[in-house]
């Protein structure tokens, strides 16, 4: 049973307008009946995005990413197909009943909640007013953290060998199943019931809505691992939080300073930064530099200095600056991390490095120049060589002479040198994307590869056949009657490829429930495979002959070719190849 009802997308429909919607997301401009713009899903410097409003839907001609708002929704916010239902109901003012199992998730998610308010109450209070907290607190004190900044985190203790805390939750009703999913407590092979932080400090993650979402526990020794952090919980994604955000984004500052570890955010904010903020113990997701992107347009990245901190920058630089994020580095001297910088240093000498912070170009010029010397000719043109490949890297053309021209001046060489050498080294990239998209293309048309139907290369032909099936199904839901009718409405197993059979059965199972609407099977299928199918429909669309007829045939198609498998795999290929290669020699003609 489908757990939103049709009624409720009927409703969505009505009432939202996709033209409309997508414009405040993309600059769409009229073209002939539809609207096209550039494609939010990937890049592109022409628009294959197009939207239709005569069917509500969308289509990008480029990437394949298209349906109906719903999917527009679920993938520009990035979120499930049921929280996309939600969002746009709220915008049409409408209400939609929780259905059971949401209430059942939100009561987990409730209940993961109360269990880390009183966890953390109880290490907070063990860590500032007992006796076995008395390690935790020297261990911190001897880290240069004061009291009222052990109080501002709500930083706690969680004491060796007790059973305390369980003991706590047990008496206010929670299960060691409910302890053990929320990452509070593990169980023994032999059954007993432990808490999982034993003897660490410990910092509460708190979210923005001010919950207390998580732990980290750092042990007080050299002992590993260093950081116990709770993984994914009913009411906790660590890819999609950061530590230090509730306060941080209260600072109102225009720029935000990421930090590797739960440590370096403490000192940062004890010494006057409270706009730091730093991930969970993994590298920066893409959800956490959209989150950025929320809050903040300028980010300092501030980053351990060793090697693997360095190399985690480049990835934080890419990631923020996909999310629309200004990003400069900050990179600290003499210290292995900013808690140890700030301690040696204090607060001051931290703004003045805040202060020299450089852009991206600037540190990784920088950090060219720093491996060459310059005085000798054979380095120099090492140097050269690099700075070129880092110009051809990416920024507008109108950054990129401003740079050239000042490399040409550190290096004492003609910024139009520099510049041809630049331009060609653009071309070849370029050229070596174009050999990238056939090869791609190559992987499409012979459906090796293809990670969504990984069945397609196996039988092509069947897979094909069932495409075309599932693609008239979509357009002409109401021929699902008349087979019925008939007593001729395909079976699932009929379909050749898994991927194929899940689609059927979806379909199935909606139009038994209710009545077929294309827009529920968002709730059975990825948003990737949502996209997939609705390419189905998109290509049946351009054959002007989708009746019942072609339906049976493509069914008869199908049938025949599982019976019978076609080429195998390295035939396929090689056959596809072949004929791109051909296609290609001819000049595009076939
Ligand atoms: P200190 O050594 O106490 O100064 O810690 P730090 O805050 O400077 O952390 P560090 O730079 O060593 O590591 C950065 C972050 O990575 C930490 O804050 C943790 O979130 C995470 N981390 C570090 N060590 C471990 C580990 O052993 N296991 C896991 N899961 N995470 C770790
Ligand atoms: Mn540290």
């Amino acid at each position: 049973m489908p757990l939103i009802t049709q009624a409720v997308i009927e409703e969505i429909k009505n009432r939202c307008d996709i033209v409309e919607f997508i414009s405040t997301y993309v600059n769409l401009k009229r073209a002939g009946s539809n609207y096209v713009g550039l494609c939010p899903f990937h890049s592109e410097k022409t628009p294959s995005f197009t939207v239709f409003p005569d069917t509500q839907n969308f289509y990008c001609f480029g990437c394949g990413a298209g349906g109906d708002l719903i999917n527009f929704v679920r993938k520009i916010e990035n979120l499930d197909y049921v929280s996309s239902v939600e969002l746009l109901a709220k915008r049409a003012g409408i209400t939609i009943k929780a259905s059971e199992e949401e209430a059942i998730a939100a009561r987990k998610r409730q209940r993961t909640l109360e269990m880390n308010t009183v966890a953390a109450k109880y290490y907070n209070h063990v860590l500032l007013n007992t006796d076995e907290g008395k390690p935790g607190l020297q261990y911190l004190l001897s880290r240069k953290l004061t009291i009222p900044l052990i109080r501002h985190f709500g930083l706690g203790f969680a004491p060796a060998n007790s059973k305390e805390l369980i003991n706590i939750l047990r008496s206010k009703g929670y299960s060691t199943g409910e302890m053990t999913e929320s990452y509070l407590a593990k169980v023994s092979a032999n059954g007993n019931v432990y808490p999982l932080f034993n003897n660490r400090v410990i910092f509460p993650i708190i979210s923005t809505s001010g919950n207390v979402v998580a732990f980290g526990g750092r042990v007080m020794d050299d002992s590993k691992p260093k950081y116990l952090n709770s993984s994914d919980t009913p009411a906790f994604k660590k890819s999609k939080n950061l530590f230090a955000l509730n306060f941080a984004r209260k600072t109102g500052s225009e720029r935000m300073i990421l930090c590797e570890g739960y440590m370096d955010v403490i000192s940062l904010h004890g010494a006057g930064f409270s706009n730091a903020v730093a991930t969970l113990g993994t590298a920066i997701t893409p959800d956490q530099a959209r989150i950025f992107s929320k809050y903040t347009k300028n980010v300092v990245i501030c980053y351990d200095s060793d090697e693997a901190g360095q190399r985690a920058a480049d990835k934080a630089f890419t990631l923020l600056g996909e999310a629309g994020v200004e990003c400069k580095i900050l990179a600290v001297q003499n210290a292995k991390d900013p808690d140890e910088y700030i301690t040696k240093n204090g607060p001051s000498a931290f703004k003045n490095l805040l202060e020299g912070s450089l852009s991206e170009y600037d540190y990784k010029f920088e950090k060219i120049l720093s491996k060459y010397d310059l005085s000798n000719s054979e380095n120099k043109i090492q140097a050269l060589d690099e700075v070129e490949l880092l110009l051809a890297s990416s920024y507008s053309s109108a950054r990129r002479d401003v740079y050239i021209s000042d490399a040409a001046k550190k290096f004492d060489v003609k910024p139009e040198s520099i510049k041809s050498d630049v331009d060609m080294l653009i071309r070849r990239r370029q050229k070596a994307e174009k050999n990238e998209e056939k090869k791609q293309l190559l992987v499409k048309t012979s459906g090796y590869g293809d990670r969504i139907n990984p069945d397609t290369a196996k039988n092509l032909r069947a897979v094909r056949a069932e495409e075309a099936m599932l693609g008239i199904i979509l357009i002409h839901p109401e021929y699902l009657e008349e087979l019925e009718k008939n007593g001729n409405l395909p079976t699932p197993d009929e379909f050749f490829s898994g991927f194929g059979r899940k689609v059927y059965n979806a379909i199935l199972d909606i139009y038994h429930n209710s009545v077929f609407e294309e827009s529920m099977l968002g709730e059975y299928l990825s948003s990737d495979e949502y996209d997939r199918i609705i390419g189905y429909k998109t290509s049946r669309k351009m054959l002007t002959d989708n009746s019942v007829e072609v339906f049976a045939q493509c069914r008869k198609t199908l049938n025949e070719a599982s019976e019978r498998p076609g080429l195998s795999l390295r035939e396929l290929v090689e056959k596809k190849r072949k004929e791109l290669s051909d296609s290609i020699n001819n000049g595009g003609k076939t």
